[in-house]
């Protein structure tokens, strides 16, 4: 059974090229393993992630980055059965929130994602990697 789960999450720190890093090369070689695909988005201070999969596979992944000190006030804003994955071909894509896009600017009420539906956020999400705010693409 195929899951997709969409949190967000504050980090810790500033969010450095080293950090983002690390993360993504745990996912990278984590994710393929386990047949985990999505999205990390960063900036403004904050994470948002799809995370696509086995149900199993997708909990435990979200049990152990709820353990990771490098974000907090991480919330789960949806998860759902689905029949196909969005992300397939990725098994973690990179996305920068950009500070100067009005359209994501946390300031509006609407864009923030602690607030704003999961539906929503999603959207939002795919719309930044169609607007080719994505910064690289895993193999
Ligand atoms: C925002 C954020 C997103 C993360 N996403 C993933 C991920 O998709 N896959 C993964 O394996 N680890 C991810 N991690 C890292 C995990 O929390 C954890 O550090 C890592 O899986 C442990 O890997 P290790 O056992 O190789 O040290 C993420 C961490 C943060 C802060």
């Amino acid at each position: 059974m195929l899951v997709r789960a969409l949190y967000v999450s504050r980090a810790v720190g500033p969010q450095t090229g080293t950090v983002t890093a690390q993360i993504l090369a745990a996912a990278q070689a984590h994710n393929a393993e386990h047949g985990v695909s999505g999205v990390l988005c960063q900036g403004q201070g904050l994470y948002l992630q799809v995370l696509e999969g086995e149900r199993a596979a997708v909990n435990q992944l979200y049990a152990q980055i709820l353990l990771d000190r490098r974000h907090r006030d991480v919330q789960m804003l949806s998860f759902e059965e689905i029949s196909e994955r969005r992300y397939a071909s990725w098994s973690m894509a990179h996305v920068h929130l950009p500070d100067d896009d009005a359209m994501v600017r946390m300031q509006h009420p609407e864009f923030d994602p602690y607030s704003a539906t999961g539906a929503f956020v999603l959207k939002l999400v795919d719309e930044l990697l169609a607007g080719g705010h994505r910064i690289d693409k895993p193999a």
